[in-house]
């Protein structure tokens, strides 16, 4: 009996390991293999080679027995085999080196540890990464690798994608000899952008030698040149190319890929290209994106026709071409039964002309850019047609006539730029019918007559508008509520006032403002420091704003303040603590500067033409200044002779009671381009060193108690272009 129960028992064993066994390559099969211990402690010495990671990513990846590496994030393993054949640990910010130990994982066949700091202390790529016989996915991108390209990548013969692109920042990594990349013959996609190549002038031949290849990114390469003679063109593949921003120098016709007629995207954005484009590229019709900006206006095409680019969706030719007739640029483009051309850029190109009815074929435009052309004539009806319009930018032409009426059925305009051109008449109201606008610029033109609620209500989406140097007037009720909430705003020369505009109290979220000139005569309002209290440009001189500033003007963050020429009264209070530039000249402002008044990134002081008094507080000795104007004030006293006058251009304080000799902290002052002491109480001799004020375009001393000779150190103020030392106790000049 007692042997019988034990028999039963070591069967009981035996059927329960059998089971085991059996469950657990049941879950190998069909939830992934466990994966091996060698891989597993590979993966391990690879996160003890992490500094830091800040994402958790590598959270997962624990020694303990119980945890399966294929489970842990990023990690791929074959359901069959278990061994680990992908790590995903894009942009996991990881900071460290990729460790030799990866070495174990001889089935790896995909790498990506992209966006992550993993240069490890050599800053250079591993050559070992080349011993991974099955990689068919290998992206380094973004990691600041410098140093050599190790051709020993060429080993990866399996490889289908290899990602090097960089920034070139700190340093670029380079190559001298891409022959390496000829033993990678089933390579697709190769991305080499911004690593340096400049000493390789083969690299056409090269990649030629790659016939499966569909992308090529070679941008900000150094590449010299790009009209090597190749016999004979493998890349019938070739889907994408981009050489963007490498300096070739020769004409645009002679370059090696025009007979690619499998491109889809060819960007030679900034290369410096020139001369006529070849009319093959009329033959390129599976063509989607062409950029051809920023050649310096060194292309033409006036021999080449892309009307049978059918499959044209993005035209870039931004700073390009060398003059041209916008009709006759316009015919060259596709004329396809179904246009489906949706950007067209043509930014500064000189193009001279009325917009052509031809352009209504443009019936799937989505942006529309001719801006800084010499476009003349009104807004052509045609543009009623372009449904699909999301960008309209026409600014700096020479258009003329109405704005029309039928812009606001362009209901998915989001941008509108027609400023700096000559539009007149009034704005029509049914641009409130733009629901998505969210730019909205009408500057520089000769429009007239009111906006009103109608015209705003509807621009629900606005964030910039910019409707100055018009002859607008800006008509809303006194208790009307906007429906946008702006982040800029420009009215210069609006007619806006004579109230502060009440409405301004609920955009909050603007950070620049610009009512200069308006018409405005009124106190600023009491909610002026809350509602801007993120605002950080405010212009609004020109005005008649009375009264005095706001004591509560430090809660601000602005960095810009404009309020010159006003009726503003009273003493000068605490200044917002981020104020680089504050210019409130020609006021009526009087008293004593604040001791505490200098904001410690002020640069310019702008105060000429009111009444303050007193002496220049020491606080302004912590500030680096370029300008200070004090002119026309009631200051008196010495200088502090603390004044940081190393990068200072201007010094003014004419018409002042300054006194004390010819300031000797001036002599640190070697940058000083306009010094005015005039009509002061300064007094003493001049010094010797006046002479090395190198950079001084105007110095005048006229009308102070200067006494003593000329020192002949004058002579060398050679840039001097005016010198007034009239009415002081200089005498016999010496010069
Ligand atoms: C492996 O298993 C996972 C999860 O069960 C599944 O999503 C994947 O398709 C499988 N892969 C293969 C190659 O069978
Ligand atoms: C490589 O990774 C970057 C992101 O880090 C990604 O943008 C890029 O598309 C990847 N390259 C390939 C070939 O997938
Ligand atoms: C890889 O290529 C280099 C030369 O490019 C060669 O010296 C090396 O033996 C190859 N094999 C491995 C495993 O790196
Ligand atoms: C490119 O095309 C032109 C004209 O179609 C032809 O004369 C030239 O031989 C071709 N070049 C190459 C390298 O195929
Ligand atoms: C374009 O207009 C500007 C200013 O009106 C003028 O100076 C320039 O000569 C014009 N250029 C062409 C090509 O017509
Ligand atoms: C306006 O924008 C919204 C949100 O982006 C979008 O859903 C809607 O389709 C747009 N309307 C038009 C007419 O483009």
């Amino acid at each position: 009996m007692m042997l019988a129960f034990s028999m039963a028992t070591a069967d009981l064993l035996l059927l329960v390991v059998i089971v085991a066994a059996a469950s657990y390559s049941f879950t190998s099969v069909h939830a992934g293999a466990a994966c091996a211990p060698k891989e597993r402690d590979a993966l391990l010495a690879f996160k003890q080679g992490i500094t830091s990671d800040p994402g958790g990513l590598l959270a997962s990846w624990q020694p303990e027995d119980e945890h399966d590496c294929c489970q842990w994030e990023g990690v791929q393993c074959s359901n069959l085999t278990g061994h680990v054949l992908e790590l995903h640990l894009r942009g996991g910010d990881l900071t460290g080196e990729i460790s030799r130990s990866l070495l174990s994982l001889q089935h790896l066949e995909y790498v990506d540890v992209s966006m992550n700091n993993l240069q490890g202390p050599t800053g250079q790529v591993p050559e070992f990464l080349g011993s991974f016989n099955n990689l068919r996915y290998l992206n380094l991108s973004y990691i600041p690798f410098s140093g050599r390209v190790p051709p020993q990548l060429g080993n990866l013969s399996k490889l289908h994608y290899l990602d090097l692109s960089n920034t070139g920042w700190p340093q670029p990594m380079y190559s001298t000899d891409l022959s390496w990349l000829t033993h990678l013959p089933l390579l697709q996609y190769l991305n080499m952008e911004s690593v340096n190549l400049g000493m390789v002038t083969d690299w056409p031949y090269v990649v030629n030698m790659l016939p499966s290849l569909r992308v090529l990114i070679l941008d900000d390469c150094s590449l010299a040149s790009a009209n090597q003679s190749l016999p004979r063109l493998n890349l019938t593949n070739l889907e994408e190319l981009d050489l963007a921003f490498n300096s070739f120098q020769h004409p645009v016709a002679s370059c090696w890929f025009w007979n690619l007629t499998s491109l889809v995207h060819l960007s030679l954005e900034d290369t410096a290209l020139y001369g006529q484009l070849p009319s093959t590229l009329g033959d390129m019709v599976s063509l989607q994106v062409l950029d051809l900006s920023d050649n310096s206006n060194n292309l033409s095409m006036t021999t080449t026709n892309l009307k049978n680019l059918c499959n044209l969706t993005v035209l870039d030719l931004d700073a390009s071409l060398s003059y041209g007739n916008i009709t006759e640029l316009i015919e060259r483009l596709p004329q396809c039964s179904s246009n489906k051309l949706q950007e067209l850029h043509l930014q500064s190109n000189y193009l001279v002309g009325f917009l052509p009815s031809i352009m209504g074929h443009l019936t799937s435009i989505v942006t529309l850019d001719l801006s800084r052309n010499n476009i003349t004539g009104p807004l052509p009806a045609f543009i009623g047609h372009f449904a699909h319009l999301r960008t309209l930018d026409l600014s700096f032409n020479h258009l003329t006539g109405h704005v029309p009426s039928k812009i606001g059925h362009f209901a998915h305009l989001r941008t509108l730029d027609l400023s700096d051109n000559h539009l007149t008449g009034h704005v029509p109201s049914e641009i409130g019918m733009l629901a998505n606008l969210t730019t909205l610029d009408l500057s520089g033109n000769d429009l007239d007559g009111s906006i009103t609620e109608e015209h705003l209500d509807g621009l629900r989406s606005l964030e910039y508008i910019d409707l100055s140097n018009n002859q607008l007037k800006i008509v809303v009720g006194s208790k009307w509520l906007p429906t946008f909430r702006l982040q800029e705003a420009y009215f210069a020369s609006c007619q806006v006032g004579p109230l502060f505009p009440a409405w301004l109290k609920w955009q909050v979220d603007i950070l620049q403002l610009d009512i200069s000139n308006t018409g405005i005569i009124d106190r600023l309002p009491d909610w002026f420091c809350n509602t801007f209290s993120k605002t950080k440009s405010l212009e609004i001189s020109n005005n008649q704003i009375s009264d005095g500033l706001p004591t509560n003007m430090d809660i601000m963050s602005l960095e810009e303040l404009f309020l010159s020429s006003n009726n503003l009264t009273g003493q000068i209070p605490p200044l917002p603590r981020n104020l680089n530039v504050l210019d409130i000249s020609r006021n009526s402002l009087s008293g004593p500067l604040p001791s505490n008044f200098a904001a410690p990134n002020l640069v310019s002081i702008t105060l000429y033409s009111n009444y303050i008094s007193g002496q220049i507080p020491t606080s302004i000795c912590e500030l680096s200044l370029y300008a200070l104007d004090l002119t026309n004030n009631l200051f008196e006293g010495e200088l502090p002779q603390c004044l940081n006058m190393s990068g200072m251009a201007y010094l003014l304080l004419s018409n002042n009671s300054f006194s004390g000799n010819f300031p000797p902290f001036l002599q640190s002052c070697t940058s000083l381009l306009f010094l005015d002491l005039s009509w002061n109480r300064f007094s003493g001799a001049l010094p010797m060193w006046i002479g090395s004020f190198s950079s001084l375009w105007f110095l005048r001393l006229n009308h102070n108690m200067f006494y003593g000779h000329i020192p002949n150190s004058i002579t060398s103020l050679t840039n001097l272009c005016h010198l007034n030392l009239a009415a002081n106790w200089i005498s016999g000049s010496r010069i």
